[in-house]
């Protein structure tokens, strides 16, 4: 039997190889695939277009998504809903990949249960930040593109002997925050998953600057706090002068790793499979090289990470 799979992404490094998977493999299963262009407003609107083989050459090293992304606001409503079910059955398709983070997988366990329509998620955000996922596509490339733009950062802070705190992406999860900060060798990291105190950080830095150390980071998780309160707050209680670096979207752009890369391709081969054997409502993810499928209801909720062992590191080798 000849099916129809759609397939929509949210956008970050990595996606352009799993969707690349994706039609390779639905493909060689004689399945046809479509690709919804802006994610649920592409699905409302009916913007859909047939995915081949030779569509998605020459993709695999780009970082964002060919299928382009956006955040549907009307896909909210009951109506922006209704329609995007329209569109589904207009266009026959019989199932349909979401690759995204906790918004893009909910709408997908949305389509699932509340309309009956078959559904495999793949989980990608840099914020890595899915529950039960060990590792989402896109939270690699991320972290070793904020530790470049780091490693820079610290030619300045070493050669004009400045302090400076840098903001990274990761809404309410600390993993980016938390691995930038162990990776580039900072001497202090603030995150959503801990209690921080200024005083104690400042008194580290006056501590350590009367024994002659002149230059510092701090990494800042947006989740918890802002990069300029903290530089403010630093100056005011040491006196030294202090710079702020807020890393933005840089962090979900960029050349996929490798591990990103390979981990698209073995994400976007297991979602087909999933799909073309029954599978629906889960969300594909990887546990020692195995794919296991896990009920989306359990990756839309936050997980909780636990970086005390990490931060002792850090902190013992600062
Ligand atoms: O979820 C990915 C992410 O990049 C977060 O880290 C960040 O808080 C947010 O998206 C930014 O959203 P937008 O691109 O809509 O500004």
């Amino acid at each position: 039997m000849t099916r129809r799979l759609g397939v929509m992404t949210r956008d970050c490094a990595g996606i352009n190889a799993a969707l690349r998977a994706v039609v390779r493999t639905a493909t060689g299963r004689q399945a046809e695939v479509y690709g919804i262009i802006r994610g649920y407003d592409g699905l409302i609107d009916g913007e859909l277009r047939p995915l081949d083989r030779r569509t998605v050459s020459g993709i695999i090293n780009l970082g964002g998504t060919i299928l382009k992304s956006a955040r549907s606001e009307r896909f909210l409503t009951e109506e922006g809903q209704l329609q995007a079910v329209r569109m589904i059955e207009n266009h026959k398709l019989d199932g349909l990949i979401v690759i995204g983070g906790n918004g893009s997988l909910t709408g997908a366990h949305l389509l699932a249960t509340k309309y009956g329509f078959q559904v495999i998620g793949i989980p990608a955000t840099i914020d890595n930040d899915l529950g039960q996922v060990d590792q989402c596509l896109g939270a690699d490339t991320a972290v070793n593109v904020a530790l470049d733009a780091l490693d820079k950062i610290r030619d300045t802070a070493t050669s004009l002997e400045r302090i400076f705190v840098v903001e990274v992406m990761g809404r309410e999860c600390g993993y980016l925050a938390m691995k930038v900060a162990l990776a580039g060798g900072c001497e202090d990291v603030i995150l959503p998953e801990q209690d921080f105190d200024l005083n104690e950080i400042c008194q580290e830095i006056q501590a350590g600057n009367a024994q002659g150390k002149v230059s510092w980071i701090v990494i800042v998780a947006e989740g918890k706090a802002r990069a300029q309160d903290v530089a403010t707050a630093i100056t005011l209680l040491t006196g030294l002068e202090t710079r702020i670096a807020v890393l933005g979207h840089i962090q979900r752009g960029g050349r996929p790793t490798a591990i990103d890369r390979i981990l698209g391709a073995k994400l976007g081969w297991a979602a087909v499979e999933a799909l073309l054997a029954g599978e629906n409502d889960k969300c594909i993810t990887l546990k020692n090289e195995e794919i296991i499928p896990i009920p989306l209801e359990m990756v839309i909720k936050p997980k909780k990470l636990v970086f005390e062992p990490e931060y002792r590191l850090l902190k013992l080798l600062s």
